[in-house]
């Protein structure tokens, strides 16, 4: 990748691939930085912003004025403060007593340092000798909230970091008062990606250029928001000091259920240490714990509504995600534009004791059996590696079940060893494979490397198993260097606080004996999904003994009537938001939703289908719905065929074979989506 002047002179890249290498600017090698987890943005390097770049960026007193062909930023009258993001663009602390002054200073003047799209369709790039002109920019902002809206008196507030994708890009000074550019679209976009915990700035950056070519044709702007408690908002929840403490820790406490000799006992481990975590957060955090809930998270979605000066919210919101879109459509019903809710959970089974847990269950296993190893099979040997003929015999789904059975059921009593360069000695143990499976069912595109890994692996080779796991299983990385930055400690904990506060009231047994019979419960019911989503509910045992009573918690119906039908999406094999919940939610919510019943593998709606596809696209475009209450869509593509369709598809398949090069763009993905479950798969940091 080269510097900006050198990305301007080069050819556009074709409008389907949306290369990262466009987002010039927004990079830089300091851990410190947002979005250091995204190599593409980071592997800038050469350049004056590799390092030390905040300091660059300081307003010196004496300096002159600093605006740039664009103007200054901040804008007056902009509710969100935006500068056009660089390394430097992180909200201010806090403590700041003038934080606009300090935020004002971080704005960097020159236009190649800044993040711009790609160049639209059609054009050249460099167009009249303006390498920007016709491109979308990355806007940086953020936007003070009540820290407790139910209590005038308190005056903390919650500091939400935000990056908005601004399809028109920037006006240069001197442009034509009618020109398009530098204007925001008639609407905004607002995405989250769910967890809790998922960062929404983080997923801005990796996929507001899709969502606005995928949903209007590049014609309204997206933007994304870190919810209270996540990532660059600030104050951020962290409980432990150091990752490394929590990786420490979770060795002991994320054994399944399967392999532990007496369940009892590892749930009295488990359990004594989220007692610890809790108390940790409260020593750390304070009452910060009691204002984490989903009826906050919705505050906070209305405030950036009335900050981006729209009369309705137009949203693409996933997972928990949708769950903030559900409990945000109950409270401000008149404010409902075009919501589309994907990968539809059901929050009122979230208000009762381990709900977030149990009610995920219902297809994780039916995707690894239908999906993972049927579609294997289906594929055929050249697609996937699990499909090899064995001993000579064409392979069958039932053997394939029962070999993959005996090879799980081996690692159940028998932990294999492995050896890496990069970490030396290691284990390949069925409590990290598992989880690592479950993480899989989400996202089809990870299935060859998977299938690629257990076929190995049953071949008696454990390297490749090795890798895949020592990526996906820690937060802390050895290989991170400790200073001059270190790496500030992950929000894990985040998850489990709005998990608890929106159950904090749950009724019914609370004993060890009682969640001693949920998980067995919850592991016989699915061997995949539920000692994961088992672990992120246990905690909850001990939120209330520190906040007893979280504020603003919506314990409503959602059956109001909105001013404008939401478009929920539900996957037949989705291993976290289940199409029964989806069902349920629409039955619930009646004239005021419509649901697609979307065919395919994965959890949202990223198994694309055509069909799907243009009914999201004249609903947010237009408004329009289709008359009837459930529509079904199916898949274009099956799982391991994705593009062989076409020769240049099947090409760019083969560059991205490596199965480890392949599992981690699968774990990018997956940050978002599947973030805060048990300590063992929460750590797809690399
Ligand atoms: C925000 O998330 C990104 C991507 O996961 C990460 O690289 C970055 O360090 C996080 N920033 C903060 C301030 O936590
Ligand atoms: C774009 O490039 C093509 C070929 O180099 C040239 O013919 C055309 O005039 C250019 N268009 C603009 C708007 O500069
Ligand atoms: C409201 O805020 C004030 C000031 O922080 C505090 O003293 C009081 O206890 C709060 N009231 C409630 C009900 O939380
Ligand atoms: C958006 O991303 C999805 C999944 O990677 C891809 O299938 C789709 O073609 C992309 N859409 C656009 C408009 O780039
Ligand atoms: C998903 O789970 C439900 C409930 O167990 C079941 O009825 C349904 O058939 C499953 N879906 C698939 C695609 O297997
Ligand atoms: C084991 O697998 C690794 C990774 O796939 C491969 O590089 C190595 O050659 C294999 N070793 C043997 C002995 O086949
Ligand atoms: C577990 O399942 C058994 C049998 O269906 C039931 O009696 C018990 O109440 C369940 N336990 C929990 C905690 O749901
Ligand atoms: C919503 O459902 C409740 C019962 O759950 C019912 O009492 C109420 O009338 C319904 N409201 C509307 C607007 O349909
Ligand atoms: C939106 O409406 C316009 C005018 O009715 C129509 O031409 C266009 O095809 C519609 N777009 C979509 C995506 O439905």
């Amino acid at each position: 990748m080269g510097r900006a002047s050198d990305l301007a002179r080069q050819p556009p890249p074709s409008p389907r691939r949306l290369s990262p290498g466009w987002i010039v600017a927004g990079v830089a090698a300091s851990a410190l930085v947002l979005f250091a987890a995204f190599p593409q943005l980071t592997s800038w390097s050469g350049s004056s912003l590799a390092s030390g770049a905040a300091e660059h960026f300081v307003h010196h007193p004496g300096q002159l004025d600093n605006s740039s062909p664009y103007g200054k930023f901040p804008q007056e009258g902009d509710s969100f403060h935006f500068l056009p993001c660089t390394p430097a663009t992180l909200p201010p602390a806090l403590e700041d007593s003038a934080p606009e002054r300090t935020w004002a200073a971080r704005f960097d003047p020159v236009p190649e340092h800044w993040s711009w799209g790609a160049p639209q369709v059609g054009e050249n790039g460099t167009a009249g000798g303006d390498p920007y002109a016709g491109r979308g920019i990355y806007l940086c902002g953020y936007l003070d909230v009540p820290l407790d809206y139910t209590n005038k008196s308190d005056t903390r507030i919650a500091r939400l970091a935000v990056t908005k994708f601004q399809v028109s890009g920037l006006a240069r000074v001197g442009d034509a008062a009618d020109s398009s550019a530098g204007r925001k679209s008639e609407r905004t976009i607002v995405i989250e990606p769910g967890g809790p915990g998922g960062s929404g700035t983080s997923y801005a950056w990796r996929s507001a250029q899709n969502i606005t070519e995928r949903f209007t044709d590049g014609k309204f702007d997206v933007l994304g928001w870190d919810p209270r408690g996540v990532n660059a908002s600030l104050p951020a929840v962290a409980c432990f000091p150091h990752d490394a403490s929590r990786d420490h820790w979770s060795i002991l406490t994320s054994l399944h259920h399967a392999v532990s000799k007496s369940p009892r006992e590892q749930l009295e481990i488990a359990d004594a240490m989220n007692a610890a975590i809790m108390r940790a957060c409260w020593e750390r955090q304070g009452d910060l714990g009691r204002f984490l809930g989903t009826g906050m998270v919705a505050r906070d979605l209305e405030q950036i509504r009335i900050a981006l000066g729209e009369d309705e919210l137009t949203g693409y919101l996933v997972s928990y995600g949708t769950g903030i879109g559900q409990t945000y459509a109950s409270m401000f019903p008149d404010r409902v534009g075009r919501l589309i809710l994907d990968g539809t959970e059901y929050v009122r089974d979230h208000r009762l004791r381990g709900g977030f847990g149990w009610t995920a269950l219902d297809n994780a296993t039916d995707a690894w059996r239908d999906g993972f190893l049927g579609e294997c099979v289906n594929a055929g040997p050249e697609h996937c590696a699990l499909a090899k003929p064995k001993e000579g015999k064409p392979v069958t789904l039932s053997d394939l079940e029962k070999r993959m059975d005996a090879l799980l059921r081996s690692l159940a009593t028998t932990p294999v060893p492995a050896y890496l360069p990069s970490s030396g000695p290691t284990l390949v143990t069925y409590s990290a494979l598992v989880d690592a499976i479950y993480g899989a069912m989400y996202n089809a595109r990870s299935w060859p490397s998977l299938a690629q890994t257990l076929s190995e692996l049953e071949d008696g080779n454990s390297t490749l198993a090795a890798s895949i796991l020592e990526t996906s299983a820690w937060y802390y990385d050895p290989e991170t260097p400790c200073s001059p930055n270190p790496v500030p400690p992950s929000d894990a904990e985040l998850t489990n606080l709005v998990i608890c506060a929106d159950s904090y009231d749950a009724s019914g047994p609370d004993d060890l004996g009682w969640w001693l019979s949920l998980w067995g419960n919850m592991t016989s019911q699915n061997w995949i999904a539920g000692d994961s989503r088992f672990y992120t509910v246990l905690p909850c045992r001990h939120y209330t003994t520190y906040w007893p009573q979280p504020v603003g918690v919506y314990r409503g119906d959602l059956n109001h009537t909105l001013k404008h039908p939401v478009l929920l999406i539900a996957e037949t094999y989705d291993p976290a938001t289940p199409l029964r919940n989806g069902r349920r939610l629409l039955h619930e919510m009646g004239d005021n939703a419509r649901l697609i019943v979307h065919h395919g593998y994965g959890h949202s709606s990223r198994d694309t289908s055509s069909c799907t596809e243009s009914i999201a696209r004249a609903y947010i475009l237009n408004g329009t719905l289709p008359d009837s209450p459930e529509t079904n869509c199916y898949a274009d593509e099956k799982p391991y065929l994705y593009g062989v369709k076409t020769k240049a598809a099947a090409a760019a398949l083969t560059e991205t074979q490596d199965p480890v090069e392949a599992w981690q763009e699968h774990l990018r993905e997956l940050v978002f989506l599947k973030p805060g479950l048990s300590p063992a798969m929460m750590v797809w940091k690399r």
